[in-house]
C-alpha cells in the first residue's frame, strides 16, 4: 500500500428484506421533528413511503415532507429544502429514495445552517461547513441501488441555470448516520435505471482501480467486487426479481464507494467528470452517461497504464492470454467490458442519450479537467474522446 491515509466511516448499515423494522431503534436517538425528503412519486406506488411513514408516526415524531427531489437534484430544489429545514427547524432528515435523494439529503444538511452563499462555498468552491457549524443528521433508507451515496459524503447538484452538475465530496459529518439497504425496495426500479445503477457500480469501482502500478489490497479488493458485480447483473437483466442477483448488486454499490477501495491510490474519476457534463445536457440517468464516454476513454487511458489493462483482462474477465501480447490482452478485457455492456443493454454512445455535435463545446466546457489516473486531459482531448463517444 502506498501513502498515508485514515480510515473511518461512521454510517451505520442495516441490510437486508427486514432491514427497516430498525428504523424504530434508530429514531429514537433524535429529536421530534423529521424532514421527510423523497423523489416524484415512486415511494408512494411501492406503498414504501406508507410503512416508513407509519414508524415515524408510531416514534411520535413530527413529518415535515419535502416531495418533489428529482432525479440529478437541482439547486432550485435544493434552496427549497434548506428553507423548509430552516422554517422547521428539523432534527433528522430522512433521505428515502435512491442516490438522488441521498446526495440532496447532505445538501440540505450542509447549508441549513450555513451563514453564506452554500453553492458556492460548497460545490463551486468544495469547502466544507465550518468546524462549529451545526449540521443536521441524516439517515438514508435506499430505494435505488447505484451511487453508493448512502455511506459516502457525495452530493452531487446541478445547476440548471448554467449547465452545471457539480459533485462534492463533504467530509464524514454529512455522511448518514445510518443506511437501511433492503433489496426488496428495489425490485420495482425502472430497467433503464436498474441498468444505468449496474454501469455506475462498475465505473465506480474502475475509477479507482484504474491508477497507480503499485501492488495494492485496494485492486485485490475491487477486482472481486467487479467479478461479483458482473455475475449478478446478468442474472438481474435476465430476470430483475432475482432476490439474490439483485441483493448483491445493492451490497456490491456500498463497497464500490465508501471509500474502502480507494484507500492509497490517486484514482482517476474523469469518466465522471465527462459524464457529468454529458448528464447536464442530455438529463440522461447517470449511469448511462458514463457508459456512453467510457470506451472511448479506457481506449485512450489503455495506452498509458498498459499493465493494469492487463491485469484487468487477466484477473477480471478471466482472459488467459496466451500467445498474445500485452496490448493484445489489454485490448481483449476492454472488449469483454464492451460486450458486457451491450448484453445489459447499455448505451455506448452520447448520441443515444441525444447529445448532438453542436452540443460538444459546451459539453467540453463543463468538464473539469485535471490529472488524473492514467492521464492528464486537456479540453482539446474532450472533445476528442466526445466526438470518438457520437
Ligand atoms: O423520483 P422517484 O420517484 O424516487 O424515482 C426515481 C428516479 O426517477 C426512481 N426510483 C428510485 N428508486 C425506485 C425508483 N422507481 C421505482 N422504484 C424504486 N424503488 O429511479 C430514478 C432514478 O433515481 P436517482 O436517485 O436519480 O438515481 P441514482 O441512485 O442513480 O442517483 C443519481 C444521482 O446520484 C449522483 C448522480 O450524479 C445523480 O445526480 N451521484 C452521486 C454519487 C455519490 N453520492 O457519491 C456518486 C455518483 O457517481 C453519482 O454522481
Ligand atoms: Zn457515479
Amino acid at each position: 500500500m502506498q501513502g498515508n491515509f485514515s480510515y473511518y466511516n461512521p454510517t451505520k448499515l442495516y441490510f437486508g428484506d427486514e432491514s427497516l423494522n430498525f428504523l424504530s431503534d434508530e429514531l429514537k436517538n433524535y429529536g421530534p421533528t423529521v424532514l421527510l425528503n423523497y423523489g416524484s412519486g415512486s415511494v408512494k406506488r411501492n406503498g414504501i413511503y406508507d410503512r416508513v411513514v407509519a414508524i415515524l408516526r408510531q416514534a411520535g415524531k413530527t413529518i415535515v415532507e419535502n416531495p418533489g427531489v428529482m432525479s440529478n437534484p437541482t439547486l432550485e430544489k435544493l434552496r427549497e429544502g434548506v428553507k423548509i429545514a430552516r422554517d422547521h427547524k428539523v432534527d433528522l432528515i430522512i433521505a428515502l429514495g435512491g442516490g438522488s435523494v441521498c446526495d440532496y439529503s447532505k445538501g440540505v444538511a450542509a447549508a441549513a445552517y450555513f451563514d453564506g452563499d452554500y453553492w458556492d462555498a460548497f460545490w463551486l468552491q468544495q469547502q466544507n461547513p465550518p468546524k462549529d457549524q451545526k449540521i443536521i443528521p441524516i439517515g438514508c433508507i435506499l430505494t435505488m441501488a447505484g451511487t453508493g451515496s448512502e455511506m459516502n459524503g457525495g452530493s452531487v447538484i446541478t445547476d440548471v441555470e448554467h449547465m452545471l452538475k457539480v459533485g462534492r465530496v463533504f467530509d464524514s459529518r454529512l455522511m448518514p448516520k445510518f443506511s437501511i439497504l433492503n433489496p426488496l425496495f428495489t425490485l420495482t426500479v425502472p430497467d433503464n435505471q436498474m441498468k444505468a445503477g449496474i454501469y455506475d457500480i462498475m465505473n465506480h469501482i474502475m475509477e479507482q482501480y484504474f491508477s497507480d502500478s503499485d501492488d495494492n489490497t485496494s485492486d485485490y479488493i475491487s477486482e472481486g467486487l467487479m467479478r461479483g458485480l458482473i455475475v449478478a447483473a446478468r442474472k438481474a437483466v435476465v430476470n430483475p426479481q432475482d432476490y439474490e442477483a439483485r441483493s448483491n448488486i445493492m451490497w456490491t454499490a456500498t463497497w464500490a464507494l465508501n471509500t474502502l477501495v480507494g484507500l492509497g491510490k490517486r484514482q482517476d474519476w474523469m469518466v465522471h467528470m465527462i459524464g457529468h457534463s454529458v448528464g447536464a445536457y442530455t438529463h440522461a440517468p447517470h449511469g448511462y452517461a458514463l457508459a456512453s464516454v467510457s470506451m472511448a476513454y479506457y481506449r485512450r487511458a489503455m495506452k498509458a497504464g498498459l499493465p493494469k489493462f492487463v491485469r484487468f483482462a487477466r484477473n477480471v474477465w478471466s482472459i488467459s492470454g496466451e500467445g498474445m501480447t500485452d496490448e493484445q490482452i489489454a485490448a481483449a478485457g476492454l472488449e469483454a467490458l464492451k460486450s458486457w455492456m451491450l448484453e445489459i443493454g447499455l448505451p455506448l454512445t452520447i448520441g443515444e442519450l441525444g447529445a448532438t455535435p453542436d452540443m460538444i463545446p459546451g459539453i467540453t466546457a463543463g468538464t473539469i479537467c485535471y490529472p488524473a489516473g492514467y492521464l492528464d486531459l486537456k479540453p482539446d482531448d474532450i472533445t476528442e474522446i466526445l466526438n470518438e463517444s457520437l
